[in-house]
């Protein structure tokens, strides 16, 4: 009888450990892949216009960062997307982001997702999944 409650206990471990994985509710909550890519072609084309942090992008095609983003934001919330672009440490190396440029960016994000109608709790799910990249990201 031990054996056979052990072994169903197995077998629910077993199926219920790739749906916690597999959670998709942020990225379902953000629009799926059509909301996701909406929202990020907002923010790059606000990220160009920012006069705090805009000079950072002015060689930047906001289209193709705006997919990159989109890959990577629907991969990270769970998507079915695979990102493909560069590692954040490479990507940002070189540009010599303060704490206060990565605090602008995600202002500016804030006003996107307002601007999109996104709730404020999922919101703040997005931003905790962001926030810990500015160790790779802010370099002075
Ligand atoms: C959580 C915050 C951030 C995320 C998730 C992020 C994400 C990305 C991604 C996915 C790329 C594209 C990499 C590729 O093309 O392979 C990129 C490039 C870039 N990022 Fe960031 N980034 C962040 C913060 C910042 C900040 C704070 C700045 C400057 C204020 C910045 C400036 C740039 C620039 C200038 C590029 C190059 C764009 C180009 O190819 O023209 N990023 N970033």
């Amino acid at each position: 009888m031990n054996r056979i409650r052990t072994a169903l206990l197995a077998l629910m471990l077993a199926c219920s450990a790739p749906s916690f994985a597999g959670d998709d509710s942020l990225y379902r909550a953000l629009g799926e892949k059509p909301g996701i890519e909406k929202l990020m072609m907002d923010f790059s084309a606000r990220l160009k216009k920012d006069p705090r942090i805009g000079s950072f992008f002015k060689d930047t095609n906001p289209k193709a960062l705006a997919e990159q983003l989109r890959d990577q934001v629907c991969e990270l919330s769970g998507g079915p997307c695979k990102y493909e672009g560069a590692k954040m440490k490479p990507a940002h190396a070189d540009l010599g982001v303060k704490r206060g440029d990565f605090n602008a960016l995600v202002e500016v994000l804030q006003q996107s997702m307002d601007d999109a109608g996104i709730p404020f709790a999922t919101q703040n799910k997005l931003l905790a999944l962001l926030a810990p990249m500015h160790r790779d990201i802010v370099t002075r």
